[in-house]
C-alpha cells in the first residue's frame, strides 16, 4: 500500500517538488482516471497548507463536471468560459485569482473560498480533459511558484491519465 511520507519542505519549489514524487508514486500502475483523480486530490488537500477545497472539474465534450476532490460539496456544472474554472478551459491557461469576490465571473461553491488558482489539464493531442481547482480561505494565497508548482504537479497527473484511459471509469 502507498505510504505517503509527511511533506516538511517550507519553501514552495521543495514543497511542490516533493508532492509531484509522491503524486507519481501514488498514481504508478494504476490505469483508471477517476482512482487516479480521487487520490490525487487526496494527497494534494493534505499536503496543501492554507486550502479549502481542490478537485477536477472533467470535460465532457460540452461543459464541464465535477469529478474526485476534497472539501465542501461543490456546483456541478460549468459552462466553458464561465467562472474561473470554465475562463481556465476556455483559454487553457492558468489563472491565479488573488480575490476571488473582486473576479466578475466567479462561480462561488464554498463562501469560504477568498483565492484560486486554476490549471487547464491538456492532452498531448491538445485536447482538453478539464481543470484542477483549488482553493484558499485567505487572500492571494497563491503566486507565481503555487503556479509553477501546480502545472509541474498537474504534469505528473497527466502523465498517469494518458498512460491509460479507461472508458471514463
Ligand atoms: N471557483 C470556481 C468554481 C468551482 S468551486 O470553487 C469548487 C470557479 O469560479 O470557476
Amino acid at each position: 500500500m502507498f505510504q505517503s511520507a509527511p511533506i516538511t519542505a517550507t519553501d514552495k519549489p521543495t514543497l511542490y517538488a516533493e508532492l509531484a514524487q509522491q503524486a507519481r508514486g501514488l498514481l504508478h500502475g494504476e490505469q483508471s482516471l477517476v482512482a487516479n483523480a480521487a487520490n490525487f486530490a487526496a494527497l494534494a488537500y493534505h499536503a496543501l497548507p492554507d486550502i479549502n477545497w481542490c478537485g477536477f472539474y472533467l470535460f465532457d465534450g460540452n461543459e464541464l463536471v465535477v469529478g474526485p476532490f476534497q472539501g465542501r460539496p461543490a456546483c456541478i456544472r460549468i459552462a466553458l468560459g464561465r467562472g474561473v474554472c470554465g475562463i481556465a478551459a476556455e483559454t487553457r491557461a492558468t489563472q491565479v485569482v488573488a480575490d476571488v469576490a473582486a473576479h466578475p465571473n466567479h462561480v462561488y461553491c464554498d463562501s469560504a473560498s477568498r483565492s484560486e488558482i486554476v490549471v487547464p489539464l491538456l492532452r498531448k493531442d491538445g485536447s482538453l480533459l478539464g481543470v484542477w481547482d483549488v482553493d484558499s480561505p485567505s487572500l492571494a494565497r497563491f503566486d507565481d511558484a503555487d503556479r509553477a508548482g501546480m502545472e509541474v504537479l498537474c504534469g505528473e497527473f497527466m502523465r498517469a491519465a494518458e498512460r491509460g484511459w479507461v472508458g471514463g471509469q
